[in-house]
Formats: structure tokens, C-alpha cells, sequence
């Protein structure tokens, strides 16, 4: 399942025509939640009371994890690992407001190093009602630097009875089986890993069924991907240049544990056409798998 990004519930409860497109999602995304965050609990009620009415998303994820200091200085994200009795109050007025609709919630193990508190906070969450929490295993104070913590994690599996979803580092179908395996979590969460490479998810499901690891996705395949994915968006937009460049940042995700990543990042910092990117990919393809193969993808493209 998937959740849009975190949605500003002060936008919401003010009916702010930017923060609305935020809620935007297609049928064929569900189950999808939509993720909310502010630190204002009469706030946060109302808004999940709006979102639900007016959107029925399959449930409503609260995010207590934001570590940018735009939010956590409104009160909103991790902010909250540092003020437990306010967390709850959160919680609880929005599972109120919510009626039948669930709500999750997604944390931080704690603030920083001197203050893990994931525990704590799960146990809270899960006594305001709140029906999976999805733990990030980095402090606010990491950022996204430095590894997860998987101890902590697992400390959460077992203090709480509501499904655990465990977050962090995950970038290969073995590195899910390992941490599930060690640490009994309900599911797992992919950010960074699946930015780069979106048919993770195929190797993860086909791994846990089999227990035997696909080989990766070649390189000719991942370029046919990330073509399609580009022109789908141009297909839905209709707008050309505008769209390709909101691609960038998708692009330079995809690079990541591509050859020749440094080149590919240069090319992609301006390109504005399928054509230009027909282009690199072909090029790319040429010094990495050979002439063969480029040219075909060319002809496809
Ligand atoms: C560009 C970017 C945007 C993110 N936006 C959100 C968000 O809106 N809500 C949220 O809960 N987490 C967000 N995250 C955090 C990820 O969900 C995840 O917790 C974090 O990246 C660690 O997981 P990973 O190691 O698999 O990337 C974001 C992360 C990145 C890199």
C-alpha cells in the first residue's frame, strides 16, 4: 500500500487550495492513506474529519517523523517524540475524528541518541486507538544520516500488539527477509531503496515466497522502465518540458546505483525531452552493455 506525502493539517482545516492538491490520489493507488502532520489536536481533528469525508482514503497516517526544522518548529513531525502527552492528545482526537476510517502513525525512534523513546510513544499510540505504527529506526537528530536501528525496532515488535512496520535502509529483497527474520516485524517500509529502484517490490514479494533472490534487473530493462515512466507522466500531464523537468529529481534517484552514475547526473540535470532522454539512454547503454542493445532501445523508444 502506499500514503502520499505528509499533508499540512492547518492547510486543511483553513482550506488552503495548494495544501488540497496534496490530497489528490488515483483509484488505482489504493489502499492508500493520506499522511497528516501539525501539533494543534482540535487542528488535526477537524482536518482528518474533512480529508475522510471528502476523500475516503483507505486510512489516515499520522506522521510524528519529520525531522526539517520548518515543521518541527510549528510543532508537527518529530517534534512530538518530545512531547508525549501532546502526542497522544493528537492521536486521539484525530482516531475520534476519523470514525470507522483507521488511522496509523509513522515515528522516529526519538529525538536524539539520549532520548529513544519509541517504545513509549508505540505504547501510547497504540492505546489512543491507533491500528499500525510504522517506525523509522534513525533519531530526528540523524536526519537521514547514520544507520537505522533495528534493535529498536524490534524492542517495539514486542511491546505492542498492533501490526509494527519497520523503516530504514532497506535495499534489497534479502535485507527485508533478514530484518523480518530478526525481528518479527508485521511489514516493512521502503523510502530511499525504492526511489531507485521501484520494482523492488517484485524482487521482495517473489523473495519472501520462494526464498530464492531474483537476479537484478538489467540494465536494458531499467531503462525501459524509467522510459515508460516518463512518458506515462508527459502522457498525464500533456506538457512536455515543464513535466520532464519535474522529472529530474525522479531521474537523478533512478542514477543511483546505475554505472556511471556522475555522467548520468550531469546528463539528467538538463534534460527536457523523451527524445533527449531516448538520447542518454542509449549512449549510456552503448558504453555499458554494448551497441546491440542501445540500438534496439532506441528503435522502442
Ligand atoms: C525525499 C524524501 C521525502 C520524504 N517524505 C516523507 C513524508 O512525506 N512522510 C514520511 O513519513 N516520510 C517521508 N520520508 C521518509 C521516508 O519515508 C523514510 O522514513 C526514510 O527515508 C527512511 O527510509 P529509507 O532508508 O528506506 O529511505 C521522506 C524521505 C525522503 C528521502
Amino acid at each position: 500500500m502506499v500514503v502520499t506525502e505528509f499533508v499540512s493539517a492547518e492547510g486543511i482545516f483553513r482550506r488552503n487550495a495548494r495544501t488540497l492538491e496534496y490530497l489528490e490520489f488515483e483509484e488505482c493507488e489504493r489502499p492508500v492513506g493520506i499522511q497528516l502532520f501539525g501539533g494543534d489536536p482540535e487542528h488535526l481533528g477537524e482536518a482528518a474529519r474533512m480529508v475522510v469525508e471528502w476523500k475516503q482514503p483507505d486510512f489516515l497516517d499520522l506522521n510524528f517523523g519529520c525531522p526539517v526544522n520548518k515543521v518541527v518548529c510549528k510543532n508537527g513531525g518529530s517534534s512530538l517524540l518530545r512531547d508525549c502527552p501532546l502526542l497522544e492528545r493528537v492521536a486521539r482526537a484525530v482516531v475520534r475524528a476519523a470514525g470507522p476510517c483507521p488511522v496509523t502513525a509513522k515515528i522516529r525512534i526519538g529525538w536524539d541518541r539520549g532520548s529513544v523513546n519509541a517504545v513509549t510513544t508505540a505504547r501510547l499510540l497504540e492505546e489512543a486507538g491507533v491500528q499500525a505504527i510504522a517506525v523509522h529506526g534513525r533519531t530526528k537528530e540523524q536526519g537521514y544520516s547514520g544507520e537505522a536501528d533495528w534493535e529498536v525496532i524490534g524492542e517495539v515488535v514486542q511491546a505492542v500488539s498492533v501490526p509494527v512496520i519497520g523503516n530504514g535502509d532497506l535495499n534489497s529483497a534479502e535485507a527485508v527477509g533478514r530484518r523480518r527474520a530478526e525481528t518479527g516485524v508485521a511489514g516493512v517500509m521502503l523510502g530511499r531503496g525504492a526511489m531507485s529502484a521501484p520494482w523492488i517490490f517484485g524482487e521482495i514479494r517473489e523473495y519472501l515466497e520462494t526464498g530464492v533472490a531474483r537476479e537484478g534487473m538489467g540494465l536494458a530493462d531499467q531503462w525501459g522502465f524509467i522510459q515508460r515512466h516518463c512518458a506515462l507522466s508527459v502522457a498525464r500531464s500533456g506538457e512536455e518540458p515543464h513535466t520532464m523537468a519535474g522529472m529530474r529529481s525522479r531521474l537523478m534517484a533512478y542514477s543511483r546505483g546505475m554505472p556511471g552514475a556522475k555522467v548520468l547526473r550531469e546528463q539528467f540535470s538538463s534534460v527536457g525531452s523523451l527524445e533527449g532522454l531516448a538520447g542518454i539512454a542509449a549512449a549510456h547503454l552503448d558504453a555499458h552493455e554494448g551497441a546491440g542493445v542501445a540500438a534496439l532501445l532506441t528503435e522502442t523508444a
